[in-house]
């Protein structure tokens, strides 16, 4: 999400400053540690920072599950988002902040989540990041929270990259088609925050928005669609339970986001998932 971020804002009539905790191989990075409220309230004095947009989180989400990880699971997801908050709400600026479809999931439900849906997460990831975003709204800094799910881009590790490469090289693949959402290009939600901060567009409309592509599918129809896109017709992809691929956190069974206030505020201009997949692995494959 960070690096979709570079990307969208390149031109910019703001200055936009990249940080993450470890230098970031062939990319100007500079150092920050967001558990650290002293080093944020530095970097915001000295370089006079009036926004932040933190995509930083811990993001593993069987690995949250591990005991020994917790205090650091919450530290990241829940005590970093606040001292971002913390922070803005000294100098009146604004906190960006991406959350997660999986402060959902423990109510049955069968119709997109709206943004006032109760929280009611599954897992350590799941209630971390909702206890991150009820930390920045205690606050009372001007905020905006994006929650989002399933999302791709061209960078790092993700489910597209892993299932091209896959599908490519295995004669058969099982993939889950009992949990249900919507991808998301990275890309496309940078898009969106960027053009919400360019021009202004949160002044008098903080809060909470649900951003994932349009449309709705299964892992597995999302496996199927990576497959043909990337042109691996010799992989036969088979539809399975998620109890036959055991977990230490029970996934949302239907995590579809409704975005309706996202596009009814801003204006925004969301593409459908399958347009989407085809531009991210357009690029994939041209790199
Ligand atoms: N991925 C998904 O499917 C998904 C779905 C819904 C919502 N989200 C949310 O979207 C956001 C972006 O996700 P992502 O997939 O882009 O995450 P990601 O690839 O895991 O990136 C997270 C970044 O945070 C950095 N970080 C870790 N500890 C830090 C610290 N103390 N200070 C500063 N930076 C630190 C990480 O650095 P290192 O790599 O060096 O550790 C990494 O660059 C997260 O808030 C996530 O919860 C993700």
């Amino acid at each position: 999400m960070g690096n979709e971020m570079r990307i969208v804002t390149k031109g910019s009539k703001d200055n936009f400053i990249f940080t993450d905790v470890v230098e970031v191989e062939g990319q100007e990075t500079t150092i920050l540690d967001i558990t650290n409220i002293d080093a944020i309230r530095k970097m915001v004095s000295q370089k006079n920072i009036k926004s932040i947009v933190n995509c930083a989180a811990w993001t593993n989400v069987d690995g949250a599950e591990d005991p020994k990880k917790r205090e650091l699971v919450e530290l990241l997801n829940s005590k970093a988002p606040e001292n971002l908050s913390i922070a803005m709400k000294e100098v009146g600026g604004l906190l960006v902040h991406i959350s997660t479809d999986y402060v959902f999931g423990g109510d049955p439900y069968n119709i997109p989540c709206k943004e006032d849906q109760k929280g009611t997460p599954t897992g350590v990831y799941g209630l971390t990041k909702l206890h991150g975003e009820q930390k920045i709204q205690a606050t009372g800094v001007d905020y905006l929270i994006f929650r989002t799910a399933w999302l791709y881009s061209e960078f790092g590790k993700n489910f597209v990259k892993t299932m091209i490469n896959l599908t490519a090289t295995k004669p058969q693949l099982k993939v889950v088609f009992d949990q249900v959402g919507t991808p998301t290009y990275a890309y496309d939600l940078a898009k969106a925050i960027y053009d919400i901060i360019e021009n202004r567009k949160f002044e008098g409309n903080t809060g909470v928005y649900h951003y994932s592509n349009e449309g709705v599918c299964s892992w597995y129809d999302f496996t199927k669609m990576i497959a043909e896109i990337a042109g691996n017709t010799n992989c036969n992809i088979q539809p399975c339970h998620s109890d036959e691929f055991p977990s230490p956190v029970k996934r949302p069974s239907f995590s579809v986001l409704d975005k309706t206030k996202v596009k009814e505020v801003f204006g925004v201009k969301v593409p459908y998932w399958m347009d989407s997949l085809k531009i991210c692995m357009n690029n994939l494959m041209k790199a």
